[in-house]
Formats: structure tokens, C-alpha cells, sequence
């Protein structure tokens, strides 16, 4: 969207040195800090072209292009050319290309590819905890990225219901004799084969037959037994019941919900093709691709690929599953939004796909992220407060539905106090959004890698980078809407002259850049960014309006303020889709 307002200045330059538009246009950059221009150009990569040295060049740039584009200022400074636009004229150029709401959000970069994107995937028979946040948000917000920026996505809930851990539950149940219409009428259903779970664990402790039972029911499982099958589908039943409930508070869905044990019985074509292609050994009775010897010494052990017993492994599933995504969705990419401390595991069997020539095996992306810490002011005895791996103050783990609907509740309060006119269904909506946004926006902020720390104090905050921030900016602007007045005034964009005005422009048009790094690096991050700065610039113009009656939007004269509309629409318009693609509401009233 910049290149609207570059697109003279890279004719010019291309002009005036003989070479082709194409090879100014992707030059421009942010100004250096402490410098205020709009944009630079560096000289280096034209000083060639030009027979000139990168300074020489940015001051003959400097003074020849004022004189070839109206209202254009430009100053060398060393090696760069910085520009500053006339605000009406950014605004001719920018504006007129808004009209759509989410215009500044949208790019072509994917056109035609398609993206698989496995995110959330969490283990059933167990609560979402609250870690489980960054995984599904991450991906909820990459996948709502890549779709704006003209990818084709798949979302996909690689479920974790498989291992040894039904053997046990299944063995408990049948101990207890159980029925389904105890397990239907708990409360929470996860928490009933939880407590079922450690009952089960406990009484085998010491208990070989106990054990033993254990076992055979996992064996039984893995065999296809008619019984063993049904109580586990029951478990899988309660367990999805539960996370649609945390997953409909998010606003998340998912398009594909195979999980690990859907392959399981389709491994065996990859562990003869392993064994084909000659890359599978023996070790102990295992079977596993030797990586050291094969790929390299990066690799420090072999990857197991079939245990002794004869079970499969979490790598195995992966690659199966890997197999039947590419060939379903004809997907271009895949993405697995999974935790660092499953790093080593991506590479083992992104080696592995890559071993057996997979044409994709170069396509594979681990968007892997840092822990939640949170807030503890209550530890426990002998404890200091302070930041701890999502434990409530009992010491238990901390889940998501129980983080949300506390900052919902925060929210709540805060909601009520501001907007006491509002009917109670209406407080209880923005309570809900704002709760939930200051919980999603805390996760997305930071670099996705870096751990993150959440106190409900700080991601409620309504100033600061918030998530609640970047909703009361927009709004704000939604109230400056409701009160105009101003009829089909058509507004016209050569009347934004203040500086104020531009930023805001020239935050909007920021946005589409940062979108498409935000897909190209799978960092959010980078257009929440984008968006904080664009609520700054929004929150100064507005604010520049408090001292000076002739400054704000709604102002005496009926075509200023129709021009000043027009950027309120746009900058509304691009908050709100902003808001969106990163996976939190955008109230109208707050
Ligand atoms: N279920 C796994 C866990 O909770 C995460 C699965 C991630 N996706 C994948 N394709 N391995 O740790």
C-alpha cells in the first residue's frame, strides 16, 4: 500500500538514473531514529547505476526530487534520502484505496497456495490448561494471516488421543464398574476421567495385576477390541465436549480434528518404505533411522521410529500424518505451532521426511514459542510471590477456561464502571471481548519465542500495549461515527493537511508490509506491533482534537469534518480487521 505513495518518487529516480522503476521500488525504508522524515532511500544499491558515491547520490536525489513531485521534501543524510510527503497528498494517494474496510489487510503474497496449519492439538482426557493458549491463538491468528494475505489455509486439531495413558483409564473404569450416566452427569466430565485417572494410578502402585490389567487394555486398544474401542470414543467424546466449550469462548475452529490415533494403522507403508530406502536399523529390538550416520553429526542420537514392543511413536504418527495432509489438502506449506521443548522431535522427523526425498520436506515449519509465566502473589507458605509456570495459588495447574473467565469477570467491573448506561446484556458482550482480548493480545505481543508473563492487572490495563488499548482506540472511533453528522458529505482527502493526519495514514498503510512479514516469518507479533502503532497514532490525532476546537473531527466546518470521517472510517476499518486477524473482538462501545 506504501508503494502508492513511493510509485512517483521510484519513476523519478528511475529516470533520472537510467535504470528500471522496479529496481527503486522495493528500496524505501523507515527513516533512521531521530530522524523525521516519512521514508528513506537508501543510495547504495543506485550509487552504482549513478557512477556516484551513496552520498554524492542522496544529495543530488535530494535536490532534484521536490522539483519533479509536488510538496516533497527531501534531505540527505549520509548515504540516505529521507522524504516527507505532503499530508494532503499522502491522503490523495492513500485514501481513495481504503474504501474498503479491511483493504489495508490484504495482500496477494499466497494467491494460489495453501497452507496446513496444525495449531492447539491438545491431549484429550486432559483440561486445556492456560499454556495451551499460545498454541491455539498463534495459530489461530497465523491462520487468519495467511488467509488475508490470499492463502488457501487448513486448520487442523491434531488431537493427542493416543498412548497408554487409555489403557489405565479404561482399566480404572471397568475396576469401578462405571456406567456412562456417572460420567454424563459430572460437572466437567475432563475433570471426572482425571480424578478416575490418579484413582486408577494409585491403586496400581505395587499392584502388579493391577498393572497388568493396565496394559492389556492398551494392547486391546491397539488390536481394535470392540469394548476397549467404545469407552475410549467415550472419553475422546467428553474430552472434545469440553474443549469446543474454551474453544467457542476464543471464537477458534478447526477445519480437519485427525488425530494421532486416526494413523494409527496407516504407518505401516512408511515403515516399509524406511525399510526399503534402506534407512531403518535394528537397535535392541527397535527400529530406528540413524540421523548421526545418515544426515550428519548435528543429529546426536537416531531418531526411534517403532519400539521394541512392536508400538509406535509420536514421530511415526507425525510423518504418517504429515503424508496424508500433503496429499489431501495439496498443501503448499505446513506449519505445527508446538512448543519449543518439542524442537528436537520436529527435527528428527523433518530429517526423516527429508531422507525419504518428500518432495514437500523443504515446506515443513516447526512455529515453535516460549512458556507462560504467570503472576503468583500467593505462592504459599515460606514462598516468595512471583512468576510461575501457570499453577494456580493452590499449586494446581492453572486451566484456560478458569483464565478467561476470570479476566471476564475483571473485565466486568471495569465495563460497568465506564459505561453505566448500557444495558446488562450489552456489558456483559464488551466484558466478554475485552476479557478475552487482554488475554489473547498479552500472548501475541511478544516475539513468539520469548516466554511470556501474564498478570491480569497488566493485559486489562486500557492504556499500554493491550489488547483493551487497541479496542477502546477503535471504539473511540466508533463513537466519533455514531455522532457525526455530516449527511453524504462526500469527504475530500486534499483537506487532511496536519501532520497528525498523516501518521495515522501512514500507520494504515504500514499495515500490509507487516502483514506479509508476519506470514513469512509466522510472528504475529509483527502486525500486533503494527497495530499498537497505529492506535498511537490514532490516540494523538484524536487527542490533538482536546485543546483545539478547529483540530477535531467533528468540527464547525461540515467538509473538514467529512474528510476527517473519511479517515476515521479507514483507520476504524483497519483497526477492526486488525483486531480480527489476530483473534480478538473489536467493540463498538467500551
Ligand atoms: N498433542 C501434542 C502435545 O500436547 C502436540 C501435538 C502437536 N502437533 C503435532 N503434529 N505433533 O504435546
Amino acid at each position: 500500500m506504501l508503494d502508492l505513495l513511493t510509485r512517483p518518487v521510484a519513476a523519478a529516480v528511475a529516470d533520472r538514473l537510467n535504470v528500471a522503476p522496479t529496481q527503486v521500488a522495493g528500496l524505501f525504508a523507515p527513516p533512521a531514529k531521530g530522524f523525521a522524515a516519512d521514508l528513506a532511500l537508501p543510495c547504495f544499491q543506485l550509487a552504482k547505476a549513478a557512477g556516484k558515491a551513496p552520498p554524492a547520490l542522496a544529495t543530488d536525489l535530494a535536490a532534484f526530487l521536490p522539483t519533479v513531485i509536488p510538496g516533497l521534501t527531501a534531505t540527505a543524510v549520509g548515504p540516505f534520502c529521507n522524504l516527507s510527503f505532503a499530508a494532503g497528498n499522502v491522503a490523495q494517494a492513500l485514501l481513495p484505496a481504503l474504501a474498503e474496510p479491511t483493504a489495508a489487510l490484504r495482500s496477494s503474497a499466497g494467491a494460489g497456495r495453501t497452507a496446513a496449519i496444525d495449531f492447539s492439538s491438545p491431549n484429550i482426557a486432559k483440561h486445556l490448561a492456560f499454556h495451551h493458549i499460545r498454541s491455539t491463538m498463534l495459530g489461530n491468528a497465523l491462520a487468519h494471516c495467511y488467509q488475508a494475505a490470499g492463502w488457501k489455509t487448513v486448520r487442523i486439531n491434531f488431537l493427542g488421543d493416543w498412548g497408554t495413558a487409555f489403557g489405565r483409564l479404561i482399566s480404572g473404569w471397568k475396576r469401578e464398574g462405571l456406567t456412562l450416566d456417572q460420567l454424563r452427569a459430572a460437572d466437567d466430565q475432563v475433570t471426572f476421567l482425571n480424578a478416575l485417572y490418579v484413582r486408577a494410578s494409585q491403586a496400581a502402585k505395587g499392584d502388579a495385576a493391577l498393572e497388568d490389567d493396565a496394559r492389556r487394555w492398551s494392547k486391546k486398544l491397539e488390536d481394535g477390541d470392540a469394548e476397549a474401542r467404545h469407552l475410549w470414543q467415550i472419553f475422546k467424546d467428553a474430552s472434545l465436549a469440553e474443549f469446543q466449550r474454551v474453544y467457542a469462548l476464543l471464537g477458534v475452529t478447526f477445519d480437519s480434528w485427525k488425530g494421532e490415533a486416526y494413523y494409527e494403522d496407516k504407518m505401516g507403508p512408511i515403515l516399509a518404505e524406511l525399510a526399503d530406502k534402506n534407512l531403518t536399523s535394528e537397535d535392541q529390538g527397535a527400529t530406528i533411522v540413524d540421523l548421526p550416520k545418515l544426515v550428519g553429526k548435528q543429529f546426536k542420537k537416531p531418531a526411534l521410529i517403532k519400539r521394541a514392543d512392536g508400538g509406535t511413536l509420536y514421530a511415526t504418527r507425525d510423518l504418517a500424518a504429515c503424508d496424508d495432509r500433503m496429499r489431501e489438502f495439496a498443501a503448499d506449506r505446513a506449519l505445527y505451532v508446538v512448543d519449543l521443548g518439542q524442537s528436537l522431535h520436529f527435527t528428527e522427523w523433518f530429517a526423516v521426511a527429508k531422507l525419504l526425498n518428500r518432495p514437500f520436506a523443504g515446506n515443513l515449519r516447526h512455529v515453535g514459542f516460549g512458556v507462560v509465566l504467570m503472576w503468583n502473589d500467593e505462592p504459599g507458605e515460606g514462598l516468595e510471590p512471583g512468576w510461575a509456570k501457570g499453577r494456580t495459588r493452590a499449586g494446581k495447574v492453572m486451566l484456560l477456561r478458569e483464565v478467561l473467565e476470570e479476566a471476564i469477570d475483571r473485565a466486568a467491573v471495569i465495563v460497568r464502571e465506564k459505561n453505566p448506561d448500557l444495558d446488562a446484556a450489552e456489558q456483559a458482550t464488551i466484558a466478554r471481548q475485552v476479557g478475552i482480548g487482554a488475554v489473547v493480545f498479552n500472548d501475541l505481543k511478544n516475539g513468539r519465542t520469548n516466554d511470556v508473563k501474564f498478570k491480569f492487572e497488566d493485559a486489562l490495563r486500557f492504556d499500554g500495549e493491550t489488547g483493551p488499548y487497541l479496542q477502546f482506540a477503535h471504539a473511540r472511533l466508533c463513537s466519533i461515527e455514531r455522532k457525526a453528522n455530516v449527511g453524504d458529505l462526500a469527504g475530500d482527502p486534499a483537506l487532511l493537511t496536519s501532520d497528525h493526519e498523516k501518521n495515522v495514514l501512514l500507520a494504515i498503510a504500514k499495515l500490509q508490509n507487516a502483514l506479509e512479514r508476519t506470514v513469512e516469518a509466522d510472528e504475529p507479533s509483527l502486525l500486533a506491533a503494527a497495530l499498537l502503532n497505529l492506535a498511537g497514532e490514532i490516540a494523538v490525532w484524536l487527542t490533538s482534537g482536546n485543546s483545539n476546537l478547529d483540530a477535531r473531527v467533528l468540527c464547525l466546518d461540515a467538509a473538514q469534518s467529512a474528510a476527517r470521517l473519511r479517515l476515521v472510517r479507514a483507520a476504524r476499518g483497519a483497526l477492526g480487521e486488525g483486531l480480527r486477524l489476530l483473534g480478538l473482538a473489536a467493540p463498538e462501545r467500551m
